[in-house]
């Protein structure tokens, strides 16, 4: 039962700042994860978490008690490597064990945490067995016992999944955020991959040049992306983005591209968008925002040449240009255009985006 709270952290290497200053309030069993592109400093974050770096500037708190000089032992905490860092010569029992022995826990307890972590895990199995006698995701649940076992306020995951093969990846998601729900305990998780950020927390943590972007439940990033950064790393097959600039038309106004074509701003989004008028704009539509046409309030639709198709079986991607722009738009596999054909498209104008061009924060979110 722990609250983790980060306030100001930095950390430098020499005269380059990794993390610059980042303020996270974690709740006590909350499932928080950092997700980023590489060097964003996500590692460097979860490492100082756990006292395995030295903190330049800040402060961390897990439980309400100060740990910034606390040794990586003292502070409680389990964490799961990308490569588990399994000892080879070891039985699987005698790795998850390894730790509760050095803590000189009663042999009674040992074995039955032990019990307890391997059946939750399904490995009772394989208890007598070394790593390299294991599957990747086999070992991926040792590295877990080895940690569950030892009852931690926090566990800190560092893309323990990047090994791990396309299905497998996505059945050990599932069992990582079941056993979240079976042992609630407060969890930071690292990963590049935004779907299994999405697909895990409660709270995504989006990090860029070492500072978060936006943090918020993954609905609420979808929805509301704060920045052009957030709206482009979160959701798959990513956002489209056209620059445009916001035009008066009669009483409303019209995003207009950079090719001259026009959408009307639905209604309802006028008063959001007309302090902006005039502005240079990057407008953003989701490739799912875009569908085959439907005439429907807030909907704009205009006809496109299709240059390449994409079936994935539950939906079909198409491409196609606005001026120099390619985007892309998911259709129903049933009536999707060809590739080389005309396509009447409808544009879900209830939920495009519009990011200032300069500092990519977006013209909805305050
Ligand atoms: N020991 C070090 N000395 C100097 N620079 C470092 C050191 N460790 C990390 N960095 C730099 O700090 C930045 C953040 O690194 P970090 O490992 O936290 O990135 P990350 O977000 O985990 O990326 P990835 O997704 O590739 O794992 C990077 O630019 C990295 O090169
Ligand atoms: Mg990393």
């Amino acid at each position: 039962m722990a609250r983790l709270q980060l306030k100001s952290l930095v950390k430098s290497y020499g005269l380059y700042e990794a993390v610059r200053g980042i303020d996270l309030d974690i709740e006590d069993n909350e499932f928080v994860v950092f997700v980023g592109p590489s060097g964003c400093g996500k590692s460097t974050t979860l490492r100082m978490i756990a006292g395995l770096e030295h903190i330049t500037d800040g402060e961390i708190r897990i439980a309400d008690q100060v740990v910034n000089r606390l040794g990586p032992g003292k502070r409680d905490i389990a964490m799961v490597f990308q490569n588990y860092a399994l000892y080879p010569h070891m039985s699987v029992r005698e790795n998850i064990s390894f730790c509760l022995e050095q803590q000189k826990l009663a042999k009674p307890e040992i074995a039955s945490r032990i019990e307890l972590a391997a059946e939750t895990l399904h490995i009772t199995d394989l208890l007598d067995r070394r790593p390299g006698q294991l599957s990747g995701g086999q070992r991926q649940r040792v590295a877990m016992g080895r940690a569950i076992v030892r009852n931690p306020k926090v566990f800190l995951f560092d893309e323990p999944l990047s090994n791990l093969d396309a299905k497998l990846r996505v059945q050990m998601r599932t069992e990582i955020k079941r056993l979240h729900q079976l042992l609630p305990t407060t969890t930071v998780y690292v990963t590049h991959d935004q779907i299994e950020a999405m697909t895990m927390a409660d709270r995504v943590v989006v990090m860029n040049g070492g500072l978060i972007e936006q943090a918020g439940p993954p609905q609420e990033l979808y929805y509301n992306p704060a920045s052009q950064f957030v709206a482009g790393f979160i959701g798959s097959p990513s956002m489209n983005f056209v620059d445009a600039v916001l035009v008066e038309r009669g009483e409303g106004l019209v995003v207009k591209l950079v090719d001259g074509t026009e959408l009307a701003v639905p209604t309802d989004r006028v008063a959001t968008f007309a302090p902006h008028v005039g502005k240079p704009v990057v407008f953003g539509i989701r490739p799912e925002s875009i569908s085959t046409r439907q005439l429907r309030p807030g909907f704009v639709d205009f006809n496109v040449g299709v240059d390449l198709v994409e079936p994935l079986g539950a939906a079909t991607m198409i491409y196609f240009n606005i001026g120099s722009t390619v985007l892309c738009a998911t259709v129903d596999p049933e009536t999707g255009p060809r590739a080389g054909s005309a396509a009447a498209l409808s544009f879900n104008m209830n939920r495009m985006h519009l990011f200032d061009k300069t500092s990519g924060r977006s013209l909805a979110v305050p």
